[in-house]
């Protein structure tokens, strides 16, 4: 295993625009080697969200709109008509990449709604590229709003429990669930995580144990196996997830195995927490209509490159699940903490936001 420089990489940023280029770590290398990508064609973009070299849901959300970016650079388009067309292309094959997270498609919408605003081809262009370019400075700000918020709900000597990668790797910086860890420790509190390992594809091993090692951070990692052990032992003081999609009704999409988790926490009486911007609620969608994707067999049969199942066995896969509203004791975002009944408390988050 090579060792990472942290020297070099003193915080990691995710997701990036340089020289007309959108620069990413490549997620799937980790924990082995810290590899930044450069795309200069949208289709690589959208191949890298389908293919997990960028993840996590306010991730993909800025990588589309950066996707967006490349499209009009690279659009041949002469008028406005036909460069709005180009753009809905590249925005359908952007979005067909993941179904579940829904900052994907708010993060297309925005930068569409913008696009459709502008006068000129290279009025729109310019606008383009600086609304996505302002979306990731935003998401790290709303991070570390968010960080403060959910910090309060945190005490001196914690150990947090974690599920798969909320964290920097899953935004463009700070992260949402970890953000919430970060900022408790910069508030003066000392606290530890236990990270689940998070199979099939181990975000919570490869990624939030590599992040939370790189920052500093003590962290224990455990087979997903062992969150009803910890819990039940009193290793864990509270839970922080991540999501991928909130309904309004407060049914939480997120990781695989988050369901689980939650379940345990409420058998042991510890409080589970939700930290997601407002760009993952979705008031349209009912929880009985979110898409949970389901991925390839492969993931599950074998860990990397080894085999670890029989020959055409037939496999389960689907890369979430849904937590009941009656699991989750907070849903923390950059406008405040929701608390049950959700129906009243998250429309009020938007209210806020006006
Ligand atoms: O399949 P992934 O790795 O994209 O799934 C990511 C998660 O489920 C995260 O927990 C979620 O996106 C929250 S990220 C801030």
């Amino acid at each position: 295993m090579e060792n990472i420089d942290i020297q070099i990489h003193p915080s990691l940023r995710t997701v990036d625009w340089k020289d007309n280029k959108v620069i990413m770590i490549d997620q799937t290398k980790l924990p082995n080697e810290l590899v930044f990508v450069e795309y200069d064609d949208f289709n690589q973009v959208a191949n890298a969200i389908k293919n997990l070299i960028v993840r996590g849901a306010p991730a993909i959300g800025v990588s589309g709109a950066f996707g967006l970016a490349l499209a009009v650079l690279q659009s041949k388009a002469t008028t406005k008509d036909e460069l709005i067309s180009d753009l809905d292309s590249a925005r359908k094959i952007l979005f067909a990449t993941r179904p579940t997270a829904v900052n994907l498609g708010w993060g297309l919408k925005k930068v569409m709604n913008i696009a459709k605003s502008g006068n000129s081809v290279e009025q729109i262009k310019q606008l383009v590229i600086s609304e996505a370019k302002k979306m990731a400075e935003e998401d790290i700000e709303i991070n570390k709003v968010m960080g403060k918020n959910g910090s309060v709900l945190f005490d001196d000597n914690d150990t947090i429990m974690t599920h798969c990668n909320a964290g920097a790797l899953a935004t463009v910086a700070y992260g949402t669930a970890l953000g919430v860890i970060r900022a408790t420790r910069e508030s003066g509190k000392n606290v530890k995580v236990i990270a689940t390992e998070t199979r099939p594809i181990q975000q919570g091993s490869r990624l939030t144990a590599f992040e939370l090692k790189h920052d500093g951070f003590d962290v224990s990692l455990i087979p997903d196996t062992a969150v009803g052990y910890s819990m039940a032992n009193g290793l864990v003081n509270k839970v922080v997830v991540g999501a991928d999609r909130i309904v309004k009704t407060g049914h939480v999409f997120n990781k695989i195995g988050t369901y689980q988790v939650a379940t345990m926490a409420k058998q042991h009486g510890i409080p589970f927490y939700v930290a997601a911007p407002l760009s993952t609620i979705d008031l349209q969608t009912k929880a009985e209509d979110v898409i949970i994707e389901m991925r390839n067999g492969a993931e599950v049969t074998g860990i990397g490159d080894k085999k670890t199942a029989p020959d055409d066995i037939g496999v389960i896969n689907p890369a979430f699940d849904m937590t009941p509203p009656e699991l989750i004791t907070g849903i923390i975002t950059e406008k405040g903490v929701a608390t049950a009944p959700y129906e009243e408390s998250i429309p009020k988050l938007f209210e806020a936001n006006n």
